[in-house]
């Protein structure tokens, strides 16, 4: 037994120092956020949320300090504790819960004491002063209506695709299937319920009202099942479409690739750790690319790590790590359709998933704006989000 135990802790050891750790992307959902619109019969006034709607909470900020300490300790063999520009670039979507999020992080990341006092002769130095709490890094950002990595920016051709998925079969069964729930909703929301995708904006604010115990009386615990359950399949259903997580996933992992291959090369634009502060649909739209999506929503602050290693026969290869749970640790080895292994060769990689990536997203997203047969879906087109 015991050298049973030898054996295979020797394996591990072996396969341990077989590889190295390059450099990693990391795509990260914000914290808990207000909700982020209010149907009609919301019994709570949106003076209820402090800051108004689809901003970060307090917890939310908590959360992604309690993040940031997480990746300082999972990457403090590769990147160093003082910022280095040449390290390590974040970049945000533009909106106050993901920058407020990567500002957030970036105090656990990047700590230095939590003593604010300036020394006497501050004036005089050129070196951060490690008695401060924190360190400013700056965080890229460009607007909404172009930003194709986070979101998916003014893209007529997704609206197009929207569209038509939502007359599918896939859909209309869905829509069977919640019939008598979508009554229910439209009864007490004084809403029309087209279609499931309608519902899932009714539940989006609804499982935030649940954790503030704000929910109206009609919210009962069954009917906040089916919420739930709403919310999980339209995240799986919607990018079940190859053309539409084509387009919203695609270019973010273009970039990915990218990144890696700036890293690989040993250029100017390489960095170890790049961090990309983004909504549950960023995460969904990437692991539907890669073919790994299952029924669920990506919780707050959760976040994927696609991680670079080399190999001892000098090969690269990618493992993909998904925290999929709030304040927790625990992340879980993703495996990729095909390739069998949780360290993906990166040409293995780049042939599996490099070929069918979007390249120009403006020539991509045109297309004559077509009548839409049905209401916009509050928080999936760009301009709601
Ligand atoms: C981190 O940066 C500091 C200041 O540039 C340097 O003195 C130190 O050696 C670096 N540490 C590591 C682990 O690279
Ligand atoms: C500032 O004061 C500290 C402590 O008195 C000293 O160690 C340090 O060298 C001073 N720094 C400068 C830039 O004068
Ligand atoms: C909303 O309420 C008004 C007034 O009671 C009613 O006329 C309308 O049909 C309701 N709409 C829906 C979608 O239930
Ligand atoms: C997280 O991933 C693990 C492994 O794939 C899975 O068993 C678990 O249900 C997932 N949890 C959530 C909340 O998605």
């Amino acid at each position: 037994m015991l050298y049973l135990i030898i054996v295979i802790l020797f394996l591990f050891n072996g396969y341990n120092d077989a590889r190295k750790l390059l450099g990693t992307n990391i795509i990260l959902r914000h914290g808990e956020r207000t909700p982020s619109y209010l149907y009609s019969t919301t019994s709570n006034e949106p003076y209820f949320w402090p800051n108004g709607l689809g901003q970060l909470t307090v917890r939310g900020r908590l959360q992604h300090i309690s993040l940031g300490q997480y990746i300082r300790e999972r990457y403090s063999t590769l990147i160093n504790s003082t910022y280095i520009a040449s390290e390590i670039t974040i970049r945000s979507s533009d909106y106050d819960r993901t920058l407020m999020s990567a500002y957030s992080n970036l105090v656990g990341l990047y700590p230095s004491s939590k003593n604010l006092q300036l020394p006497e002769n501050f004036s005089l130095s050129n070196i951060w002063p490690e008695t401060l709490p924190w360190q400013p890094i700056p965080v890229h950002t460009i607007p909404k209506h172009m930003d194709h990595l986070m979101t998916v920016g003014s893209c007529n051709r997704y609206e197009d695709l929207v569209d038509e998925l939502r007359k599918s079969p896939r859909i209309q069964r869905l829509n069977n299937e919640f019939r008598n729930l979508f009554e229910y909703l439209e009864k007490h929301t004084n809403q029309s319920i087209a279609d499931i995708f309608i519902a899932w904006d009714i539940a989006d604010t609804v499982l935030i009202e649940a954790i503030y115990n704000v929910t109206p009386a009609w919210v009962t615990p069954p009917i906040l099942r089916q919420l739930r359950q709403i919310s999980d399949l339209c995240f799986y259903h919607l990018l079940c479409s190859s053309e539409i997580n084509r387009l919203r996933g695609g270019p973010l992992l273009r970039e990915i690739l990218q990144n890696i291959e700036n890293l690989i090369l040993n250029n100017e634009q390489g960095r170890k750790v790049k961090i990309y502060f983004g909504h549950d649909m960023t995460i969904s739209a990437v692991l539907a690319y890669l073919g790994i999506n299952y029924v669920h929503q990506p919780p707050f602050a959760s976040g994927l790590f696609f991680d670079l290693y080399q190999q001892d026969d000098n090969l690269y290869a990618i493992q993909i790590e998904y925290l999929n749970m709030t304040n927790s640790r625990d992340t879980h080895i993703m495996i990729l359709p095909e390739c069998f292994n949780a360290m993906c060769p990166l040409d293995t990689f780049i042939r599996l998933y490099k070929a069918k990536l979007p390249e120009d997203m403006d020539k991509e997203c045109q297309s004559i704006k077509i009548q839409r047969t049905y209401p916009r879906i509050h928080h999936v087109s760009f301009s709601s989000n």
